[in-house]
């Protein structure tokens, strides 16, 4: 990432950052609760080292981020209140704009928005990497306006990252959970060339059940996906890659309690979480592990009933020798939880954004900086 202006270049070519309006695009996407509130603030807390460089030269920074999915329109369920507010608490002084979304010129990345965004700004900082796997109008657009640079959090990500990329240490594991199945369905394939071994749990692992012709009951699965699965476990085969799946599942029953199952489940069955069994073996495949990437809870964790599989996962992540990357809300979610979220070597701020490093090599938001 040599090539990426960083910091001290934007300082370099804007002379002095004393009196100059900085535009910093934050990923400041947090999790809220029902009443509004924000139930952790990792993200606002990991944008602080570059927010402080700025201030302490006397810059005016201005953060602006997404929230949400809104739908190009103003939508008080996706305010920026909650995040301004702690931000201030952070960072006093600090600027935050109004939802980026709400604005339709954002997700379709519109010269006209751009323009709005980079009105009055000196220089562009980009310290979002979670939403650098979009290219969308505040990811992309002001490097082509004004002198832009990487910030501190963007860095240290894509350098770990890539260094899980680039120079793997193996056996190099990945550990995929999630209930976003489709969506990791193209990952997995890109992940074969890159990792040793791929354990599977959480929602996902249903899909491949019915590829390798067992039963789901009524878990959740994706039909339309079987197919993709059954050739990505014959891919794996012919590469000389395991794919780990889980061969006991607790969820519950047809009258809806608490129940444990082998890999065949019956009508009326649920699958919510990966059984003891397989919490133990997947335990074993990080512990030989020298690189392990997590991305994905193995149930629903946030039900204690369901929290084994992803607490066990949890705790072989701090407790192997690996180097280790945690990487979306919901596993990071899961660690901190767990109370274990200082015992792995980094947690990523990125969950898509991590996926797609490490299957591109590159991201939108990077090609923007490097084009400067
Ligand atoms: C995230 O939470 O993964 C990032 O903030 C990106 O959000 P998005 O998936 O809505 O683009
Ligand atoms: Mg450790």
């Amino acid at each position: 990432m040599s090539d990426i202006p960083r910091l001290e270049d934007l300082e370099a070519k804007l002379g002095d950052l004393a009196g100059t309006r900085i535009l910093v695009r934050t990923d400041f996407n947090v999790p809220l609760g029902d009443d509004g509130t924000i139930t952790d603030d990792f993200r606002i807390r990991a944008a602080l080292p570059t927010i402080e460089w700025l201030t302490q030269r006397n810059a005016t920074v201005v953060t602006a981020s997404h929230l949400g999915r809104p739908k190009g329109a103003p939508d008080p369920a996706y305010s920026m209140d909650a995040v301004r507010a702690r931000l201030a608490e952070l960072a006093p002084g600090v600027e935050l704009l109004e939802n980026l979304r709400f604005d339709p010129g954002e997700t379709a990345n519109d010269p006209v928005f751009v323009a709005k965004l980079v009105d009055g700004i000196d220089g562009y900082v980009n310290d979002a990497f979670g939403a650098s796997h979009r290219a969308h109008a505040s990811i992309v657009g002001p490097p082509q306006h004004v002198p832009s640079a990487m910030g501190r959090l963007l860095e240290r990500e894509v350098d770990v990252l890539l260094g899980l990329r680039n120079k793997p240490k193996r056996p190099f594991v990945a550990v995929l959970g999630g209930a976003k199945v489709s969506d990791k369905l193209g990952v997995i394939e890109a992940l074969l060339d890159v990792v040793d071994e791929i354990v599977i749990g959480g929602a996902m692992c249903f899909t491949f059940f019915l590829a390798q012709g067992k039963t789901v009951g009524a878990s959740l699965h994706e039909a339309d996906q079987v197919e993709v699965c059954r050739g990505l476990l014959a891919k794996a085969q012919e590469m000389g890659k395991i794919i780990h799946l889980p061969d006991d599942i607790n969820g519950t029953d047809s009258q809806g309690n608490f129940a444990q199952f082998g890999s065949r489940l019956g009508d009326g069955a649920t699958g919510f979480d990966i059984g003891p069994g397989s919490a133990a073996a997947f335990t074993d495949v990080i512990m030989d592990a020298r690189m392990v990437f997590w991305n994905g809870p193995m149930g629903m964790f946030e039900d204690e009933r369901f929290e084994s599989g992803t607490r066990t996962v949890a705790q072989a992540m701090a407790d192997t020798k690996a180097f280790t990357v945690v990487g979306g809300g919901d596993s990071a979610a899961a660690l901190a939880q767990f109370g274990l979220d200082g015992e792995v070597s980094h947690v990523s701020t990125g969950g898509g954004a991590s996926l797609e490093l490490l299957e591109n090599g590159d991201l939108p938001g990077l090609a923007a900086l490097r084009s400067d």
